[in-house]
């Protein structure tokens, strides 16, 4: 089969999460850009609507929902929502995230651990249960894609509450997949390096960032496009028969021992 067919996501529903900036937006347009019909989810309605323009210029099929991926119910409503636009979900990005303040684990209040939690790791649960739920009903086949880090693997200081949902998300992933798996419902991730977003650009922008970038084999950060492959694997039946996984993507920073 030719890679353009193999890839192919003609006739799939895309819901993606965080899609108002950075690598969600990227992946809204990824999937859009290869045949699928995708719901653009996030908090930040503005955004949402001029990716979904972007979309639609570029000769795409969107819709764009504003919803908090924290609340259960508006999470329903979205799904709701882009069954009505387009159909089942039968692909999801649980990509919207946030990362926690620089904080030494024993100074992190119960307030902060909890909202890096639910976003970062409940909300991933949940929205790959809806989906799930959902493709199963409609008895379609479908892939669920989790947005992971290079801090589920290692950590550094600072990071207690992001790396811990990361590494979360990584188990959920496979813990998910071996019961999805008989049914068609394929659960993998993706575990990115740093890419310059703004959840870090503040931080990257710095000597810190210098710092990074020389620690990292491929030498520079990753960029736009990077994950496409990645996720157009998972998404597609390119993969169908990879289920549990997660590919790091991160130009060679997690296997690098310094010295
Ligand atoms: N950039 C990196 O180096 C890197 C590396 C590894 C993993 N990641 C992961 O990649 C994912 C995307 O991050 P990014 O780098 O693209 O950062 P970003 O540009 O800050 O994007 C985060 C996205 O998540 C959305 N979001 C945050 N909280 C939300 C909520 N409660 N409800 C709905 N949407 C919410 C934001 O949209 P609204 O504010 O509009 O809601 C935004 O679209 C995250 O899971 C992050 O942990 C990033």
């Amino acid at each position: 089969m030719k890679a353009v067919d193999l890839f192919s996501l003609k006739g799939r529903v895309a819901l993606v999460t965080g899609a108002s900036s950075g690598l969600g937006m990227q992946f809204a347009k990824a999937l859009a850009d290869n045949g699928a019909a995708v719901a653009l989810v996030a908090r930040r309605a503005d955004r949402l609507a001029d990716i979904k323009k972007a979309i639609e210029a570029a000769g795409g099929r969107a819709v764009a929902i504003e919803a908090d991926v924290t609340d259960r119910a508006a999470m329903l409503r979205a799904f709701d929502a882009t069954e009505a636009a387009f159909g089942t979900v039968t692909i999801l990005v649980n990509n919207a995230g946030i990362a926690q303040s620089s904080k030494r684990a024993i100074e992190v209040t119960a307030e902060e651990w909890r909202k890096v939690l639910s976003v970062d790791l409940d909300a991933v649960f949940y929205n790959a249960q809806e989906a799930a739920r959902r493709m199963l009903a409609a008895k379609q086949p479908g892939a669920i894609v989790n947005i992971a880090s290079v801090l589920g693997f290692g950590v550094s200081k600072g990071v207690a509450a992001y790396a811990t949902a990361k590494a979360a998300v990584v188990q959920v992933t496979k813990a998910l997949a071996v019961e999805l798996a008989f049914k068609g419902v394929r659960v993998n991730a993706i575990a990115p390096g740093w890419f310059v977003t703004e959840i870090n650009d503040k931080f990257l922008a710095g000597e810190a960032g210098e710092a990074l970038k020389r620690a990292i084999p491929a030498g520079r950060f990753g960029k736009d496009g990077d994950l496409d492959g990645a996720l157009l694997l998972l998404a597609s039946d390119a993969g169908s028969y990879i289920t549990g996984a997660t590919i790091v993507v991160d130009g060679g920073q997690v296997v690098m021992i310094t010295g």
